[in-house]
This record gives structure tokens, sequence and C-alpha cells, in this order.
């Protein structure tokens, strides 16, 4: 049986059992339940976003959502949240290699962007063990190696919160604040990271206006590059392939010979292998988007390489062979230092900083 607490406010209780209290002061119908959708941007180009039918995000959803992403309480010793591996600065990520949790204890794989998250349509994570945004805030709560708590826990201490059952009732409708479930909390978790939408970067005012004088030089031959355009006259790098559209991602998972797997026996970190159950997917990851790349290094699933230009030097000279190294990446890629440079300047003008003076990507606490 679910063990209730009371709010401390008035009106007395019954102890059923020395353990057990039951509230009767949790009665949330006197404020109003009036819900408006929230209108969550689809910039041009990027894929379409799917709400789940169950959980269309509306105003009040995507505020409780926002607050409890920034809000400690959900750790085990109220020392983490959500935002402390996804840091907005850092385009939501946590600039380690890989991310460390309350206890100390270090994951194996890096954080990761969750600005436009909600275009994410192929799995999420790295390896896309979990289908959509609601399953996925249910791991990091009970994970021991982030926030080391419990559901039940964090259940009731939003219940016995001064303001979190107001805020349960405006986005869903319950009428006791005893409905506060894992279930709702991931819920509004999820609306606001769909509402994480920006694309405001150089790239994007290439692309709304077709002028490509908005690059530099140097720029513009990186984007040649990137996108293997023909009669540029500078080498192709494949890029394109795996990171493309708007959104800089195929949604899809690939080995990009960041390590000798050869014929796949002995893969460290099987990836989507380990989803899939398919042999031929060992070794693959998603292919993320380069949105905002410049700000979320170190780079690949467990944070291996440091920088772009380093990024770009394995491209160049180190993909390894396996028998599921991607296609477009078997002839390799051959560019000289000032293209290699060209190419990380082209990557560059895909960060967008301007969600930072939005309150809406920053802790409602502060
Ligand atoms: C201790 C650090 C840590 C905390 C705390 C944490 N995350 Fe993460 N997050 C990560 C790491 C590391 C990954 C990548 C894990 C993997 O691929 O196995 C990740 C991945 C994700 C992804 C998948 C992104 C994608 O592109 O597929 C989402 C969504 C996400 N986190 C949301 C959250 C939410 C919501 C919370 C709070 C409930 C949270 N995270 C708390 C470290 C953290
Ligand atoms: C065959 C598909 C493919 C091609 C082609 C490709 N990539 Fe990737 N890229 C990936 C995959 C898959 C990952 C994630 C790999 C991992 O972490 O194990 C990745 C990761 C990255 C990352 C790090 C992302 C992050 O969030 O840490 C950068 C930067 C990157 N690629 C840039 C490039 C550039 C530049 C090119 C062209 C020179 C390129 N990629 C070509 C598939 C590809």
């Amino acid at each position: 049986m679910m063990k209730r607490v009371l709010i401390g406010l008035g009106i007395f209780i019954a102890a059923c059992s020395p353990d057990e209290v039951v509230v009767v002061d949790g009665d949330l119908t006197n404020i109003p339940y009036q819900p408006v959708d929230y209108v969550i941007p689809q910039p041009a180009g990027f894929p379409s976003m799917a709400q789940p039918s169950d959980n269309i995000a509306t105003e009040a959803g995507v505020e409780l959502g926002h607050f409890l992403f920034f809000d400690p309480i959900l750790s085990r010793d109220s020392t983490q949240s959500c935002s402390s591996c996804h840091l907005p600065e850092l385009g939501f990520t946590d600039g380690k290699k890989v991310s460390t949790g309350i206890t100390g204890a270090q994951g194996f794989r890096s954080s990761m962007s969750l600005v436009n998250i909600g275009y994410v349509n192929s799995g999420l994570f790295w390896d896309g063990r979990s289908p959509h945004l609601e399953a996925q805030a249910f791991l990091p709560i009970e994970d021991p190696t982030e926030m080391d708590n419990t559901w039940a826990a964090v259940e009731e201490s939003l219940r016995n919160h001064p303001t979190y059952p107001e805020m349960f009732r405006k986005a869903f409708g319950i009428n006791d604040k005893s409905e506060i479930t894992s279930d709702l909390a991931t819920k509004a978790l999820a609306q606001y990271e769909r509402s994480l939408v920006s694309a405001n970067s150089k790239y994007d005012e290439v692309l709304a206006s077709g002028d490509f004088g908005v690059f530099s030089d140097e720029e513009l031959d990186g984007y040649f590059m990137f996108f293997d355009i023909e009669g540029s006259g500078l080498p192709d790098a494949q890029c394109f392939h795996c990171h493309s559209g708007a959104y800089m991602s195929v949604n899809d998972f690939f080995n990009n010979g960041l390590e000798a797997l050869g014929d796949l026996t002995n893969v460290t970190d099987i990836g989507l292998g380990d989803v899939t159950g398919v042999f031929t997917d060992r070794g693959k990851f998603r292919a993320t988007t380069l949105r905002n790349i410049e700000l979320t290094g170190p780079y690949m699933h467990d944070g291996r390489i440091e920088t772009l230009e380093e990024v770009v030097d394995f491209y160049n000279d180190s993909i390894h062979p396996a028998l599921n190294l991607d296609v477009n990446l078997f002839e390799g890629v051959d560019l000289n230092a000032s293209q290699r440079a060209s190419l990380v300047a082209f990557m560059k003008t895909l960060t967008d900083t301007s969600y930072l003076a939005n309150p809406h990507f920053l802790s409602p606490f502060n």
C-alpha cells in the first residue's frame, strides 16, 4: 500500500499503522484546472516532432517540467538535478568525458545535448535504448551512477512539497496530491524537453535567406566539403551522409570507425547491438545532431575525443575497419590542414546560444 504523508496544515489524521499516515488535506479541487496547449516551434526542414496522444504539451505541464528539470529534489541527497549533467550553457551537456552521479560513481557514457531533443525519432541515448522522452525520464532518478533515488521517495517529496501539488493539479487535473506519480512527473519532464527548441545559428541565417555570403570564405569551404558539393573543387568529407538536413542528423545508427572492431566478436560497448540483438548492429551508435557541437565536447559516446579539430583528424586519418563500418567511410576522407580547419569553421556556424537569453531554458529557481 502507498505510504502517504501529511502536509502539516491543520486538520488531523488517523494513523492506521505506526508508519502509515492518511492525508486529509491533500484536496486540490479548489484550484482551477484549465489546460492550454503549448505551441512547440517547428523550425523549417526539421523532422516532424511527434507528441504522444496521451501527453500533449500544455503551458502548465511544460512549466511543471521546467521546475522538475532544474530541481535537485529528484536526487537521493538533493544535490543533483537533471541540469547538473545537462547544463544550458553547454548545449545541455556537462563538459565531461563521462558523467558522474551523486555518489561520485562514473557512468560509461558522455552526456547528450537536449536542445531540439524532441526531434530525435529513432530512440534516445547513444544506443537508442529508450523509445521516447517519457520513458527516458524514469531512468536517471534510480540510476545508481546518476541520481540514485527511488521513485517512491520522489513521489513522497513532491506530494509533501509546498508548491508542486498545485502545479500538478494545473498540469494534469489531479484532484488530490496523493495522485502525484512518477508517471505524471516524467510526462511533465518530457513536455518541457520537447519545448527546448532553438534554431538561430549562422547556418540558420543562411538556410532562411539562401544567402551564402553570410558565411566567411573559410566557413563556405567547410560547407562545400561537409555536404560534398560538386564543382567546388574541394574534396568530399562525406559528413552529410549521417549528419544532415536542417536538423544535422539523419537520426540513425552507424559504426563510424572509432575502433578496430574487426569481425565484431570483441566489442567493448555493444551500443545498438545490445538493444536490437542484431549482430551487425554491434558497435553502432546514433549519429547525433551537430547543432551546437562547439559547446558539447568532449565528443562521441564515451567522450574519447576532446576537440572538434581532433574529431576531424579522426575522420581524416584514423577510421578503423570493421565488418559493419559504414560504406560512406570506406574510402576515408583526405583533407589538408587548411581544409580540416575549414570543416571545423563550418561546424561552428551551427552554434546557437540565443536560447541562453531566454529564461525558459534556464533554471527557474534563480
Ligand atoms: C549524472 C548525470 C546525468 C543526470 C543527473 C541526468 N542525465 Fe540525462 N544523460 C546523461 C548521460 C551520460 C546520457 C547518455 C547516456 C547513454 O547514452 O547511455 C544522458 C542522456 C539523456 C537523454 C537522451 C538524449 C539523446 O539524445 O538521446 C535525455 C533525454 C536525458 N538524458 C534527459 C535527462 C533528464 C530528464 C534527467 C533528469 C530526470 C537527466 N537526463 C539526468 C547524464 C545525466
Ligand atoms: C557513416 C555515418 C557518419 C559519417 C559519414 C560521419 N559521421 Fe560523425 N558521427 C557518426 C556517429 C555514428 C557518431 C557517434 C559515434 C559514437 O559516439 O560512437 C558521430 C559522431 C560525430 C561527432 C561527435 C558528436 C557528439 O555529440 O559527440 C562529430 C563532431 C561528428 N560526428 C562530426 C562528423 C564530421 C565532421 C564528419 C565528416 C568528416 C562526420 N561526422 C561523418 C556517424 C557519421
